[in-house]
């Protein structure tokens, strides 16, 4: 591709090129006031979601999850679980056993994009379909088994085993979903096939399943943390404090509230800190205008975010000499992963940095481009990193216990070299004096965690050895 005759920076120096890209970068960083605010804000629109009067009108919508108990470590038996709702489908087969043990197997399944977008009788077909040739070649066709079902979508859930489909989000739009009972569309489909038998014991978020997962092995754990395709958090509550839970007579004072806070700042609580960027992602992707907090913060964003930042410095001729490439002038083709890939790069070296541009193209890039290119992707992932942090530091200080663990998973916080602690470095900074708090990695939360739900849930106190 030829340079962009309009380029007007094509001729700068090193150092004027440099000092534009920071410029542009300004807009991504967050200062220590809007940090404050932003706080506040979330704070607030928690609240919202919470109270039985402002419900209805929350972004946030702090959904009651009807997860009352954490698991003891009690837990047995064999389990089905299924997870919908990040990058990949799975079924899983989990195996828990004494002492923390368990065993898993599981299979990824392609969910076709036409199948994302279709209707919702294919989309449970083909999750029956799946289970079933799944339990056939696990050798549990003819068994009747639990199963725990992870589907990662805003519910409003009216029991452990029923939940109605709010919105999708993500990459997901199939028809005819929004407002059923998930679970039974899950059953019909099962029934229509009529071959295998299974007890639906539990749905669940994922960011649910993060913080049981977790919580299994480790008692202190009561925030649950997705950051992947999306973005979510989950915590321990006060009963009191949900008023949506109508907690009947059990007695037990803490419910799980998943804050589905992905669509904080839908009604524009954020716009005072979003850029030209977001706007531009939020108006080409399929839902616009909705779950804006996670469109600035998840794995199914961030690429394209560093895209667009790349491209417009391309242009002015800031970068590659003012030479594009059609890939990186392509919609969704600067992958998240290629973010982790360039920052994680030693400092002064551009080895993998070089790689990505090679893959788009690029292949001219100097020295100077890369450091550029790398400080557009530090200036997006800190962001992101930041924004999470508020969220999380929010819910620390509002369950004000002296010491919280948070359970994390999603392909960003996992992948990427420096999310781990960034987050921890500004929830430091964040947290009331005297409050502790540590990260810990949520080993495959979705599938373990769906299992413990579902055995909290048919749990039988099977005494501890002594
Ligand atoms: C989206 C979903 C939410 C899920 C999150 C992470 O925000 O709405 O339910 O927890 O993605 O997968």
């Amino acid at each position: 591709n030829t340079p962009s005759t309009t380029a007007p920076y094509a001729s700068a120096s090193v150092a004027e090129k440099r000092k534009m890209v920071h410029e542009l970068c300004q807009q991504l960083i967050l200062t220590d006031e809007q940090i404050n605010e932003l706080n506040y804000r979330i704070l607030h629109e928690i609240k919202k979601g919470l109270a039985k009067d402002t419900h209805q009108k929350a972004n946030v919508k702090c959904f009651v999850t009807y997860v009352q108990d954490l698991p003891n470590g009690n837990e047995r038996g064999k389990f089905l679980a299924l997870d919908l709702g990040g990058t990949n489908f799975r079924v899983l087969l989990i195996h828990l056993k004494e002492d923390h043990d368990f065993q898993m197997e599981s299979r990824i399944y392609a969910i076709p994009q036409h199948i994302m977008l279709g209707s919702g009788i294919q989309l449970f077909d083909h999750i029956a379909e799946c289970l079933a040739n799944f339990m056939n070649e696990h050798d549990v066709y003819k068994e009747r088994l639990p199963l725990g079902f992870t589907f990662s979508f805003p519910l409003t859930q009216l029991g452990l085993t029923k939940g109605l489909l709010v919105t999708w989000t993500k990459g997901f739009n199939c028809a005819g979903v929004v407002n059923e009972d998930v679970v039974q569309l899950l059953k019909d489909a099962i029934a229509r096939r009529g071959d295998v038998q299974i007890d639906v014991c539990a749905i669940l978020n994922d960011t649910t399943g993060t913080l049981m997962s977790c919580a299994w092995k480790n008692h202190n754990c009561k925030i649950g943390l997705i950051v992947g395709t999306g973005s979510n958090a989950c915590y321990v509550e006060r009963v009191e404090e949900a008023e949506m839970f109508d907690a009947g007579a059990n007695g037990k004072p803490h419910v799980l509230i998943n804050t589905e806070w992905g669509a904080f700042g839908d009604n524009g609580a954020l716009d005072f800190v979003r850029t030209e960027f977001d706007e531009d992602v939020d108006s080409h992707s399929i839902n616009p205008g909705k779950q804006v907090f996670e469109k600035m913060i998840s794995g199914m964003y961030m690429g394209e975010l560093v895209r667009l930042a790349i491209v417009k410095m391309v242009k002015a001729g800031v970068l590659f000499k003012g030479v594009d490439s059609d890939v990186l002038m392509t919609r969704g083709q600067f992958f998240t992963k290629y973010v982790s890939e360039i920052e994680a790069d030693e400092p002064g070296v551009f080895t993998n940095c070089r790689l990505v541009l090679e893959e788009l193209g690029l292949n001219n890039a100097t020295d100077e481009d890369c450091a550029n290119v790398r400080y557009i992707c530090e200036c997006v992932s800190k962001r992101a990193a930041h924004l999470v942090s508020c969220g999380i530091a929010t819910l620390i200080n509002k369950m004000n216990e002296p010491q919280v663990t948070v359970g994390v998973d999603g392909s960003v916080y996992r992948f990427h070299p420096k999310f781990h602690n960034l987050m921890v470095e500004k929830i430091t900074q964040l947290v009331k004096p005297g409050i502790t708090f540590d990260l810990m990695l949520s080993e495959d939360g979705s599938g373990r965690g769906a299992a413990l739900v579902a055995a909290v849930a048919c749990r039988e106190d099977v005494p501890k050895k002594k």
